[in-house]
């Protein structure tokens, strides 16, 4: 889980040249920026980054968010509501930030990503420290599991260089955890982000996505949410 030193030591690099070059720096490794976003929702993430975060305040913020995505943060099987429990604190705040600001579409969540119904942005570096800190569903909806093998190909060839071995993501480059996650979800976003309906995906992955067919997608989703 991330610190409030990480957090400072984020918005000291990245306060003058987010856009850029913090993230190459953090990393090391990518040749773009991995974080696709604008200069307000950069401003919110270093805002709820640089706080301190109290856990036990999030944990009396989170009835918020479990009516949709359960007290245990693993949501529904059938993927309408994802697991958001173990995502990386740096994920979980982006993600806030872009439906926030409709940077990813998501009108039933819209209304409660408003800072002033969450405790400010000290609510929200609460709030999302509690969620890292939950345990992940470790059973959670699968595919047919007939082309799995087809899905670990692809994964190796296109995925694995930002998502990790095993789809464990990396916080400090904002790349989400896709472990544990519902297949009908992670489908959901696979095929939104091919076509073009989720904003905020990152365009070197968008350009891996584009060239892969519904089956294809399938596949990986399967794949993913056995790991
Ligand atoms: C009214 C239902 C609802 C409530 C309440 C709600 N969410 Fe969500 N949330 C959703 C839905 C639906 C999605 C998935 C939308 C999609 O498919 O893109 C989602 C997606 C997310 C995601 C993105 C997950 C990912 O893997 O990228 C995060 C993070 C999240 N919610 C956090 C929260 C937090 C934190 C709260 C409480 C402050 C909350 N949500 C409250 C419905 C809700
Ligand atoms: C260049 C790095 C990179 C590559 C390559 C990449 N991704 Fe991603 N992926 C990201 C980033 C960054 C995000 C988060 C984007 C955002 O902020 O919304 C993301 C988000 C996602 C999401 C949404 C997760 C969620 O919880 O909503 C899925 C699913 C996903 N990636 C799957 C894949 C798959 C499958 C591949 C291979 C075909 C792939 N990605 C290749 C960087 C990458």
């Amino acid at each position: 889980m991330i610190t409030g030193h990480l957090g400072r030591h984020l918005n000291r690099h990245c306060r003058r040249r987010f856009l850029t070059g913090c993230i190459l720096a953090l990393t090391g490794f990518m040749p773009t920026c991995a974080i696709s976003t604008n200069a307000n929702i950069a401003q919110d993430i270093t805002q709820a980054l640089e706080l301190t975060p109290n856990v036990e305040n999030g944990e009396k913020i989170y009835p918020l968010c479990a009516s949709c995505h359960m007290k245990n943060g693993w949501g529904k099987k059938d993927g309408s509501f994802p697991v958001i429990a173990g995502q990386h604190r740096n994920v979980l705040i982006k993600q806030l930030s872009d439906i926030r600001s409709r940077n990813r579409e998501n009108p039933t969540m819209f209304p409660f990503t408003d800072p002033a119904s969450i405790g400010g942005m000290q609510g929200i570096s609460d709030v999302t420290a509690y969620i890292a800190s939950m345990a992940k569903d470790p059973n959670p909806g699968m595919g047919t599991g007939k082309d799995i093998e087809l899905g670990k190909n692809i994964y190796k060839k296109r995925c694995l260089q930002c998502h990790g071995e095993n789809g464990q993501g990396n916080n400090a480059a904002y790349f989400p955890s896709l472990k544990g996650q519902h297949h009908a979800y992670l489908l959901r976003q696979l095929k939104w982000i091919r076509d073009g309906y989720r904003k905020n995906a990152n365009e070197a992955m968008v350009t891996e996505v584009k060239a892969l067919s519904d089956e294809e997608l399938d596949a990986l989703a399967d794949y993913l949410s056995r790991l």
